[in-house]
């Protein structure tokens, strides 16, 4: 086994010349075998088991075990086989229930660009199917994670590195945004990313991203300089604004359709300490916190520093419900004025708020504890108040409803604004392709999720019904207020949701044209099923929960 290992450490310099010196397109003449064989890869065991591909079931994953086994043969210390220690911590770390009950056929982590870039040419010899974890963060069953296939630890890929000139910072897909701010505000820098430190950069970033300074700079994706992916050909690629554009077009918003990026070089920002935190409030001060809100987003332009998260929770508990602000201002300035209205709404039950660090403001946020049962949808809109009081009244109806025949349910609902400054940053880079440009006439936009935890399996089929119940009622609503805007953010969409299609149908078109480009075969639709695929729903149910599509 150790010969192989030698052996391997030669040949897997080939791939980097390939991306140096040839085309970036799959060959039709592409032979997935060879490219093994070249690269050093023991097959006796493919070969051994002659396998019949026509003869494999829809459902099961019957040649995953050999595909394991290779794996073991290749890279024995990266491959975690089941009932192992690493298999089961590998398991226990992602955020919700429903992926940490998954159990793949055995757990893949690659050290190397190399490494992956095999494991995906196995896949596509043995036709064994696959998921790639990063932070682990996305709710449902199957996003990053796969019954009886191949699950890929993306978490050896944790590299984070200043560039000299402090221009970018290259961080490694398996980070967590906590360990990206601490390391890189030693030197006085922030790149965008996600506000709770638990967060992975793979996902967040490859589905958009929305940051405290999205109202500056646009979303993460926008102040993505380059991505480094590993294509369904096992080639090894940069995509920027001058290599592989089309991909690096793709890669800001269009998920894991195109390749697994192991690296992103992130524009970095110089930044100090900044205020914010968390403020509570009673029902009495909810209709002047959505006015505040809802001036906060149309005045934004005036001074696109501030951020803020309005959110409503039905506690369950002795307080009721409640709604909180996670109010953010990047300079140390406590209550600037575009967010005096929100200092004046009178009773707060609690504020966190104080000037602090980026590292302290995303610790302090990751109050969403891992180990529950978690579900969440999103909507769009223009933004409205009277749609916001509509939400809020009606959110509460259900979810006390709910709280009334169940326990340990938490109900929670939240509003984002996506401003107009915010929007216009995103045509930097040739703009991204969630659409999202077509809509700035429109703006600010109410983004709305919904979110709610639980423990009891028993209830699933209660809140699950509550959620869809409530965002069948939203959808009809906006629809019949004239507001309803045909997009759901990739990052906060639920299963039932088709993501692409809601990017408009011009970008879709690209999308799927660029895909078919890098990915003949539709290795990332075919052999990674899971999660926002270029057609349709994870579970698709045609466009019932989609008003207007
Ligand atoms: C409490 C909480 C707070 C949040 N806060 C924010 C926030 O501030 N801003 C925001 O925008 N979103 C936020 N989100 C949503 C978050 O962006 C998504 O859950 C995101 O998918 C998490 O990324 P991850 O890497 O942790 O997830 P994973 O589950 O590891 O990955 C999600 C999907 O992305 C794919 N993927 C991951 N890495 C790569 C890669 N390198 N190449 C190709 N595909 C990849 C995976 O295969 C999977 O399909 C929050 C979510 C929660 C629950
Ligand atoms: C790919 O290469 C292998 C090994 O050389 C060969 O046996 C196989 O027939 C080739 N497959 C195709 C489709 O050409
Ligand atoms: C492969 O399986 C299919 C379906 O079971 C069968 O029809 C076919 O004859 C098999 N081919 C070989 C070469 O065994
Ligand atoms: C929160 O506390 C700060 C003092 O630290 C105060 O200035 C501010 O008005 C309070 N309320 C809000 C909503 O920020
Ligand atoms: C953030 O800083 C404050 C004060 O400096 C400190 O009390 C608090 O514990 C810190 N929070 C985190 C999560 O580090």
């Amino acid at each position: 086994m150790q010969a192989w290992f030698q052996i391997l450490g030669l040949a897997l310099l080939i791939p980097l010349s390939w991306a140096q010196d040839q085309q970036t397109v799959e060959p039709t003449s592409f032979n997935a075998t060879e490219a093994l064989l070249e690269q050093g890869i023991d097959l006796s065991l493919l070969e051994q088991a002659n396998l019949n591909l026509t003869a494999r079931g829809e459902s099961a994953h019957p040649t995953c075990p050999l595909m394991c086994k290779t794996l073991a043969l290749t890279f024995n210390a990266q491959t975690y086989q089941q009932g192992s220690s690493q298999y089961e911590s590998f398991r226990a770390s992602y955020w919700s229930v429903q992926q940490a009950s998954v159990e793949p056929q055995c757990v893949f982590e690659p050290t190397s660009a190399q490494q992956l870039s095999v494991a995906i040419l196995l896949s596509r010899l043995t036709q064994c199917q696959w998921a790639a974890k990063s932070g682990g963060h996305a709710a449902f069953a199957s996003a990053s994670s796969i019954e009886d296939g191949v699950s890929i630890s993306l978490a050896k890929f944790n590299q984070i590195n200043i560039a000299k000139d402090k221009q970018t910072v290259d961080v490694g897909t398996g980070n967590k945004w906590q360990a990206v701010y601490e390391k890189v505000e030693q030197s006085g820098l922030v790149v965008l990313g996600g506000r709770d430190g638990d967060i992975g950069v793979g996902g967040l970033t490859t589905g958009g991203g929305i940051s405290l300074f999205s109202g500056q700079y646009g979303w993460v994706c926008d102040n993505v300089v380059s991505f480094t992916v590993v294509t369904a050909w096992g080639l090894i690629v940069e995509a920027s604004a001058t290599s592989n554009p089309d991909l690096y077009w793709a890669l800001r918003g269009g998920g894991n359709n195109f390749g697994l990026v192991t690296n992103f070089k992130f524009r970095a920002f110089p930044m100090g300490k900044i205020w914010g935190g968390a403020v509570g409030w009673l029902p009495d001060a909810f209709p002047a916190l959505i006015k505040a809100f809802y001036n906060l987003g149309k005045n934004s332009e005036t001074d696109p520093k501030a951020a803020t998260i309005l959110s409503f929770s039905a506690t369950g508990s002795a307080l009721g419900n409640i709604a909180q602000t996670l109010l953010s201002y990047s300079l140390p300035q406590v209550v600037p004025p575009i967010l005096a209205e929100f200092a004046a709404v009178p009773n707060a039950i609690y504020n966190t708020t104080s000037i602090r660090s980026i590292s302290n403001y995303s610790e302090g946020f990751a109050t969403w504890p891992a180990g529950s049962r978690d579900e969440i949808w999103t909507h769009t809109s223009v933004m409205n108040v009277d749609f916001m009081t509509w939400l809020q009244e009606t959110f509460f109806d259900i979810g006390g409803r709910v709280q009334s025949e169940t326990s340990g349910v938490r109900p929670s609902l939240s509003f984002q604004s996506i401003t107009k400054a915010g929007i216009q940053k995103m045509s930097q880079n040739s703009r991204n392709p969630l659409g999202l440009i077509d809509d700035l006439a429109s703006a600010p936009l109410l983004m709305m999720s919904q979110a709610w935890i639980w423990t009891d399996a028993q209830y699933d089929a209660t809140v699950i019904g509550a959620m869809r119940e409530f965002q069948q009622k939203t959808e009809a609503k906006a629809v019949e207020m004239g507001i309803h805007v045909d997009y759901r953010y990739m990052n906060y969409a639920n299963e039932y949701q088709d993501v692409i299609a809601s990017y408009g149908q011009d970008n879709k078109r690209k999308l799927k044209e660029i895909a078919a480009k890098y990915d003949p075969t539709a290795v990332f639709q075919r052999l990674q099923p899971g999660y926002f695929k270029l057609d349709g729903a994870p579970i698709d149910t045609g466009s019932y929960f989609d008003a207007t599509s």
